[in-house]
């Protein structure tokens, strides 16, 4: 049986945080709680006032693994006229991927890995900062064939270290997945809207649960929301697609095939100890799966189950 004991690793490296609105700013609050050293930059003197007051070293020099969490299309530009240093890792928590790698492995090559959590909410600025925002939620980080391992562990760490499950995937396989549970989301949660809209104002007063369940989003900057579904505009494009699809069904049938998908959830998890191999950590994100921590010399996860 293997030995889970905790590593004796490197001390961590400290982490740079450029864009520190809610994500960013939630991210380096929830770093300097965790005890990492937390740098950052903002272009707005406000979020670096905020985030100053949380322990955030305000600097343009960043150094270990730098995370970009500016708006989508500010990701190419969010490196100019700071000093990283050139052994920095730089990662970022942009909602689409394929088109971020597209932009930034040119310039920064093996040093780029992509990275986006599965968490944030309808406001934005650094006014809606929560330390607690990354606790249990997913956070992708992208694994491509050119991936070093070692640079791809020091952004898992910072990502575990906000409190996340880190999931394997590649650029690709991110987008196609969340166009189908969250762009398209959007895009639907747009459409009743607009559509409840035109049904007038006794719908609206009649809207309850289901009704501000399905258009919680819509809350969302538009500038936010149409960068996400432009920048992923095949895969989402795809995905509704096969959602129209299922609008044609016969309703006792459409029905019944979305309440089993609810009813064949798994019920459980299985720890896994994951070698740091890419196959075997893309295989535990394909299945589900999520790694929870790094141990000695493997990284231990779960798997659904049941
Ligand atoms: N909001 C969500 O629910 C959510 C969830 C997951 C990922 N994301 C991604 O996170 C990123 C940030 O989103 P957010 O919701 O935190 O946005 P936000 O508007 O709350 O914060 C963005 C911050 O970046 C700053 N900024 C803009 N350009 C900059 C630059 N060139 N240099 C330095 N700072 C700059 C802004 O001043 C602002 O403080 C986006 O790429 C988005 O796709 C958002």
């Amino acid at each position: 049986m293997t030995t889970a004991s905790p590593v004796p690793t490197a001390p961590a490296p400290p982490v740079g945080v450029v864009g520190l609105g809610q994500l960013g700013g939630s991210l380096a609050a929830a770093l300097v709680a965790a005890g990492r050293a937390v740098a950052g930059w903002d272009v707005d003197p406000a979020a670096r006032e905020a985030a100053a007051a949380r322990g955030v070293r305000i600097t343009r020099e960043l150094a270990g693994v730098v995370v970009l969490a500016v708006p989508l299309p500010a990701m190419a530009g969010a490196l100019d006229g700071l000093d990283v240093a050139p052994d920095a890792t730089v990662t970022d928590v942009g909602s689409v991927k394929a088109p971020v790698l597209a932009e930034l492995a040119p310039v920064l090559g093996g040093r780029y890995v992509g990275g986006h959590p599965m968490c944030g909410t309808e406001r934005s600025g650094h006014a809606a900062t929560d330390p607690g925002l990354f606790t249990g939620a997913r956070w992708a980080v992208c694994l491509e064939p050119d991936t070093a391992l070692p640079r791809w562990l020091r952004v898992a760490e910072v990502a575990l270290d906000a409190g996340a499950e880190v999931v394997p995937a590649t650029a690709a396989e991110h987008d196609e997945a969340v166009a189908a549970v969250s762009h398209v989301p959007h895009l639907l949660a747009a459409a009743l809207a607009a559509a409840a809209g035109e049904a007038g104002p006794l719908a609206l007063a009649l809207a309850a649960g289901s009704f501000r369940d399905g258009t919680r989003v819509i809350g969302s900057d538009p500038a936010f929301v149409t960068a996400m579904v432009q920048g992923n505009a095949g895969p989402t494009a795809a995905a509704l697609e096969r959602v129209q699809a299922q609008l044609a069904r016969p309703w006792p049938e459409l029905v019944a095939a979305g309440h089993a998908v609810r009813a064949a959830a798994p019920a459980g998890r299985r720890t896994v100890h994951v070698p740091l191999d890419r196959a075997a950590l893309l295989a535990l994100g394909r299945a589900g799966g999520a790694v929870t921590r790094r141990l000695a010399a493997f990284l231990e996860g779960w798997v659904p189950e049941g």
